[in-house]
């Protein structure tokens, strides 16, 4: 029995990312920034939820919206992003601006889908925009 706990325990800690060495970037920010910074980043994921509900009921057009104010081009002035991307290194910055161009182009493709109701070409545009999340998450932290 505790063998095989053991086993299922090791096997677990292989397969999650925790455990593996943190190879993170640690960059500094002062703590207003860090928290509207995080504060952003609650709201992205608010966001992937809001869109990922608004596809599965396929309203193409709600979902364009939500990219396209909350994470895309349009979305730059509301966080202060030009004040925030100078103050991080230039390739986090960049991963930022590729998240930015990614939800726009979402944007795009879902309005394209509400007039043709394609939906597989939407949720590979999602998953560009996740992959840029997922970059800048493994690469850096600010805690
Ligand atoms: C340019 C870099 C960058 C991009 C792009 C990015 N994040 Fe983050 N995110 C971070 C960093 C850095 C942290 C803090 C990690 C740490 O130090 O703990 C973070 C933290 C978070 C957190 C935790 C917030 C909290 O209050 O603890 C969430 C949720 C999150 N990100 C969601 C997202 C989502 C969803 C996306 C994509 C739509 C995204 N992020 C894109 C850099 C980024």
């Amino acid at each position: 029995m505790f063998k095989k706990t053991v086993m299922i325990l090791s096997m677990l800690s292989s397969f999650t990312v925790g455990a593996e060495q943190d190879t993170r970037l640690h960059v500094d920010f002062p703590p207003m920034m860090q928290e509207h910074m995080m504060s952003n980043m609650r709201d992205h994921l608010v966001t992937l939820q809001s869109i990922t509900l608004q596809l599965s009921l396929q309203n193409y057009d709600a979902a364009a919206e939500a990219a396209e104010q909350r994470l895309g081009m349009s979305s730059l002035d509301d966080h202060g992003a030009a004040h925030m991307g100078k103050m991080m290194p230039k390739e986090m910055g960049a991963i930022g601006t590729r998240m930015h161009r990614a939800a726009s182009r979402f944007a795009l493709v879902a309005k394209d889908a509400a007039v043709k109701g394609d939906s597989n070409k939407v949720f590979a545009a999602l998953s560009e925009i996740m992959t840029q999340c997922v970059a800048c998450h493994a690469a850096y932290k600010i805690h």
